[in-house]
């Protein structure tokens, strides 16, 4: 089973656009997934409800307990995307989603202030990778980034430097900064062509080395 969390510290990273788009990317792969809202804010409910409902289930758990409770929906699905709630806020939530997905994928922005984030973000992963039974892989998914696809200079390229010395693994895949994503809330997704396409097969292919 492949369970992606998306996490962060803070609100506006890009988590609920990716969850969502991460999710109809699975879809149309032949994974149709479970997409669990975790956020009391409800965006990615509220996404679906707007689109008039996404072609696989969407269901809003922003309880502390989430980890428990997520199997008895899965019915036969062999994909979850959870959308967790920033954890500066919804510590409990956040941490219990993490308590369930077996991928942690961090979106940041390639700037100085994101990556400075990223040592408390660090901190908390590891207090909750102690209590899990088996630890989850983690991943850096450089979101808003200024081009496409990855480059050997400038401002993306010199995060995924800074990003690796940490000892972050980041995601071959990567997310431009484009009307496409920020224009997508509320309709519906076509993910074919995209770099969430991309995204899912990574994911896919990093579930499969395990
Ligand atoms: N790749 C992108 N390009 C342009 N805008 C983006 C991109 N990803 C997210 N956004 C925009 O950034 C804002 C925050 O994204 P959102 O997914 O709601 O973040 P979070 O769930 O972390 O709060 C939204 O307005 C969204 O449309
Ligand atoms: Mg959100």
């Amino acid at each position: 089973m492949l369970s992606c969390a998306f996490v962060n510290l803070k609100p506006g990273v890009g988590k609920t656009t990716s969850a969502v788009w991460l999710a109809h990317a699975l879809y149309e792969l032949g994974l149709p997934p479970l997409l669990v809202d975790s956020d009391p804010a409800g965006s990615a409910l509220r996404w679906s409800e707007l689109a008039g409902g996404f072609p696989f289930p969407v269901i809003a758990l922003p309880v502390g307990d989430v980890h428990r409770r997520v199997d008895d929906f899965l019915g036969g699905r062999q994909t979850v995307v959870l959308d967790a709630p920033q954890l500066e806020d919804h510590a409990r939530i956040a941490r219990s989603v993490m308590r369930h997905a077996n991928e942690w994928i961090v979106p940041i922005t390639p700037a100085p202030i994101e990556l400075d984030r990223m040592a408390p973000i660090q901190t908390e992963m590891g207090d909750v990778q102690s209590l899990r039974p088996q630890p989850a892989r983690t991943a850096v998914l450089l979101n808003r980034t200024n081009r496409p696809g990855t480059t050997r200079t400038g401002p993306d390229a010199d995060a995924r430097e800074v990003l690796a010395e940490r000892g972050f693994d980041v995601l071959d895949s990567q997310i431009a900064r484009l009307d496409l994503y920020s224009q997508s809330f509320g309709g519906p997704v076509r993910v074919q062509g995209t770099a969430y396409m991309d995204l899912a097969n990574e994911l896919l292919k990093r579930q499969a080395c395990e």
